[in-house]
């Protein structure tokens, strides 16, 4: 049976060059960057490439970007980073509530350990924050917001260049942190226009290693620590650099962002395909958060009304599709994810929903087949549940 692999918002195929790069470097650069001899500046020959890829699709100044572990270090950073190292300058922060588990949970630490105050937006029923709200809350104690760009369970775009410049009318010190993971090197990030500070990536989303990731730090912005160490990635992130993972990354990222349009078209095309073919099924289903032809290329959100996920997700595993139920970080627990909770979607959706997403490792047969698959599936658990 072939695989048809639609849950690549939770990671995706590495690119074979990468891989292969990746292992070349593991097997002959294993010198520390940090050493003074030929194999040590290799290795940090190797990183500072990797750091000017990444660099490329921020600011193009290398010394803005720091790597990580991954988006989960990266966003953990700027969060907790910003808020204790500016605690001086005021004790409120704002985020929105379908932020990703590792925005969320450090602004609920913050809030719970360390004193700080923490609005949490709502999002409308197309996963959208209003930034008119933005505006009103944002006051001379707000020292960071954080907003991400697309979301990874049902992928609204925020309007960003909207509620960024109005951060700054309210409060020209609040710090614009933007969790882009879902769409580096994907989609363009308009720094000037959203007017960040701070922005978030990861590698395995765009067809890099997992376990690797970047934050980019606009310069003068100030952040604490959350490791004590060395001297590496100037203090803010010490550790010995996981070289292979960064230039896995920084290649991953040019391959990615090569043709960037042309392949958003062909992303967006294998989505509108899928949706299209379980539209004509005639199978009931309702699209969660913004329409096909409004959220991000790569995602759909779909609800089978009255049929669980799982057993659901579970038919489409045999049919060889690999889908989610809410995101990987919440598809192990039987609770429905805070996102779709945020959308005040009845229990009849909240609990029938798919996650979708696509790349260019997929065709337009796969998709199309992959839906009617769907639909059968969907029509066999009915049938079954109401026997
Ligand atoms: C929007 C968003 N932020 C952060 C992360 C965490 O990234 P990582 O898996 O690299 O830790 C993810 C991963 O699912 C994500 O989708």
């Amino acid at each position: 049976m072939a695989e048809i692999y639609l849950d690549n918002s939770a990671s995706t195929r590495p690119h074979p060059e990468v891989s292969d790069f990746m292992g070349s470097i593991q097997d002959r650069e294993y010198g520390n960057p940090s050493s003074l001899h030929q194999k040590g500046l290799d290795s940090e020959k190797l990183l500072e490439e990797a750091r000017r890829r990444i660099a490329a699709f921020f600011s193009g100044k290398e010394d803005e970007i720091y790597f990580t572990s991954g988006g989960t270090e990266a966003n953990n950073l700027a969060v907790k980073g910003a808020a204790l190292r500016n605690r001086n300058r005021g004790r409120h922060l704002i985020t929105s509530q379908i932020e990703h588990p590792s925005v969320l949970n450090c602004f609920r630490y913050l809030e719970e350990e360390e004193g700080f105050a923490v609005d949490y937006l709502p999002v409308d029923s197309r996963g959208l924050v209003d930034p008119g709200q933005v505006k009103e809350l944002v006051n001379k104690n707000t020292i960071l917001v954080s907003i991400m760009h697309v979301n990874n369970e049902i992928g609204s775009i925020q309007p960003l260049e909207e509620i960024g410049p109005l951060i700054k009318a309210g409060n020209p010190s609040a710090l614009l942190h933007v969790d882009a993971v879902q769409s580096f090197a994907r989609m363009e990030l308009d720094l000037k226009a959203w007017q960040a500070d701070l922005v978030s990536c990861s590698a395995h989303k765009i067809h890099g290693p997992r376990g690797a990731g970047g934050l980019w730090v606009k310069k003068g912005t100030l952040l604490q620590p959350l490791l004590h160490g060395g001297g590496q990635e100037k203090e803010l992130r010490p550790g010995t650099e996981n070289v292979p993972a960064a230039a896995g990354f920084g290649l991953a990222a040019q391959l990615t962002g090569e043709s960037r349009q042309r392949k958003a078209d062909a992303t967006s095309s294998l989505k509108l395909a899928f949706y299209r073919t379980l539209l004509n099924s005639g199978v009931e289903f309702h699209v969660n958060g913004p329409s096909p032809e409004e959220g991000a290329v790569h995602i759909i959100n779909l609800s089978f009304p009255a049929l669980p996920a799982e057993a659901l997700l579970h038919s489409l595993e045999e049919r060889g599709i690999f889908a989610s139920a809410g995101s990987a970080c919440h598809s192990r627990k039987p609770e429905p994810s805070h996102i779709l909770q945020a959308l005040n979607l009845d229990d009849r959706r909240l609990y029938s929903a798919l996650r979708f997403s696509f790349s260019i490792n997929n065709s337009e047969e796969e998709v199309e087949f992959a839906a009617a698959e769907t639909a059968e599936a969907v029509k066999e658990l009915k049938s079954f549940l109401n026997r």
